[in-house]
């Protein structure tokens, strides 16, 4: 069969390949190689009629194969990434390579060529690979960019916005979403900016599998830095590449979260050790599903999940405004710890030690979010969910709380000091309602948001039958 160097075409009908292309948001190969294979399935009296022209290109992404690009850091795990391409092309993934030049330390191109079955993508600065190519096409040209793995070098450049490389342009021009899997020395894990870094990244939207505990590649180094094994990043690929179901499309979902501030004075406040890490993720996973999402927060220090309005207030009196404004919803989920009472008037200015001892200070009711908006005559959401923040008999205090707010459901959860709920990543909850208690086993914070935004989008497609 005779081969093809596009290069050696003239320059015009080049040009008139690069556009089309572009258009069609496949790399110049691509097009060629559809363009071919259109004239060749067009019936002879035909002609090459112009079918390909009518490419379309998010029609083609769901028909053809799922595209990975892996970028390979440089780091000692890099041994890894030939057992990880094999493992994705088992799968049925189109794996592309980009290698950095310190992966190339660990492993060659050629045996990364090898198994990938196409030569690895190399240099910023090739004229062939940016020709047939390039870093924007690769960039875009794919459903899922993986990272493994992802050094702490490398993560500091994509946290600063870094494009010196082609890995670090890649990932500075893609749209796509990306994966990371660090590996590192468990010191460089913990150290304060890689903390810095994978925060940002965090919060950029950009997910990150392991880094796991145990044995380092180096002798006697163990600790927090294995990268993931590569089946459990081909599980985190598929369950990414899997078309998910968005119950709560066309819904908009209202989450308070964190604590409440009461000031006392101008420098003094009344809190509580809300971490608001349950709100934030019961939002996330409400954006996951679809929804319309607007996160009412009060001052916390976690990163802000992406893809929603987020609305950050102080005291609950803030936060209730920022709520009634926020409506209509169709779903209202009150998982902020709202401080019971204020300071009926807090001091403008900075209450002085003095002779007369300690302040007396009278604290007032705040008003009551939930209850309010459970008893809306106008405007109530379809579903209307309070937590319940118990230290003990939780499910009978819960069942009381929800007649007394009018709710349609309490998430209620064990916070005494020995449960390490408060500020921990873990939860135990009752879902509690009119009918029927709920219990269900101890799970992450983010697995008890998926399970509670699952159960929602069930009620609400009951309520629609
Ligand atoms: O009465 P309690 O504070 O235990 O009720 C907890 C539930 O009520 C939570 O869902 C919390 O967000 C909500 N709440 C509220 N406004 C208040 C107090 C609590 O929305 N002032």
């Amino acid at each position: 069969m005779a081969s093809l160097t596009i290069r050696k075409l003239d320059e015009a009908l080049k040009q008139q390949l690069r556009l089309r292309a572009a258009a069609n948001g496949r790399s110049v190969e691509d097009e060629v190689r559809t363009i071919l294979r259109a004239s060749a399935t067009v019936e002879p009296t035909q002609g090459i009629a112009s079918r390909s022209l009518d490419a379309d290109p998010a029609r083609d992404r769901e028909t053809r194969p799922k595209r990975v690009l892996l970028i390979i850091g440089g780091g000692i795990a890099a041994y890894k990434s030939l057992d990880l391409i094999r493992r994705l092309r088992e799968r049925g993934y189109d794996t592309r390579v980009v290698m950095t030049k310190a992966a190339q330390q660990f492993v060659t191109p050629l045996s990364v060529g090898a198994v990938a079955g196409e030569h690895a993508h190399l240099d910023l600065f090739d004229p062939a690979t940016e020709f047939d190519v390039g870093h924007i096409r690769l960039a875009r040209d794919c459903d899922l960019i993986v990272v493994a793995p992802a050094t702490a070098d490398l993560m500091a450049k994509l946290a600063q916005g870094h494009a010196d490389d082609l890995a670090t342009a890649v990932l500075l021009a893609t749209d796509r979403p990306i994966l990371l899997a660090p590996a590192m020395n468990p010191l460089m894990w913990a150290n304060a900016a890689t903390r810095r870094n994978v925060a940002q990244l965090r919060a950029d939207g950009i997910a990150l599998i392991g880094p796991n505990a145990g044995e380092m590649a180096e002798a006697r180094e163990a600790g927090i830095g294995r990268m993931a094994e590569p089946l459990e990043i081909v599980a985190a690929v598929t369950t990414r590449l899997t078309p998910r179901a968005q119950p709560l499309t066309g819904t908009h979902v209202i989450v308070t979260s964190g604590p409440t501030h009461e000031p006392i004075d101008p420098v003094r406040y009344i809190a509580n050790r809300s971490s608001g890490k349950q709100g934030h993720a019961i939002a996330a996973a409400a954006a996951q599903a679809g929804a319309k999402v607007t996160l009412i927060s009060g001052p916390v220090t976690i990163p802000d999940p992406p893809h929603m309005t987020i609305i950050r207030v102080e005291s609950a009196r803030e936060m209730r405004d920022a709520v009634e404004r926020a409506l209509p919803a169709d779903v209202a989920i009150f998982a902020a710890a709202v401080a019971d009472w204020r300071v009926a008037s807090a001091g403008v200015q900075k209450i002085k030690k003095g002779i007369a001892g300690a302040p007396q200070l009278a604290l007032v009711e705040n008003p009551d979010i939930l209850a309010t908006v459970a008893q809306r005559i106008n405007g109530r959401p379809q579903l209307v969910i309070g937590f319940a923040a118990e230290t003990e008999n939780v499910v009978a205090n819960a069942q009381a709380k929800l007649a007394r707010k009018h709710c349609d459901w309490i998430v209620a959860n064990d916070v005494s000091a020995e449960s390490g709920v408060m500020g921990g990543d873990s939860n135990t909850v009752h879902v509690v309602t009119n009918d029927a208690v709920d219990s269900w086993p101890p799970a992450s914070k983010d697995e008890v948001a998926r399970r509670l935004i699952a159960r929602i989008a069930d009620a609400l497609a009951a309520q629609e039958e």
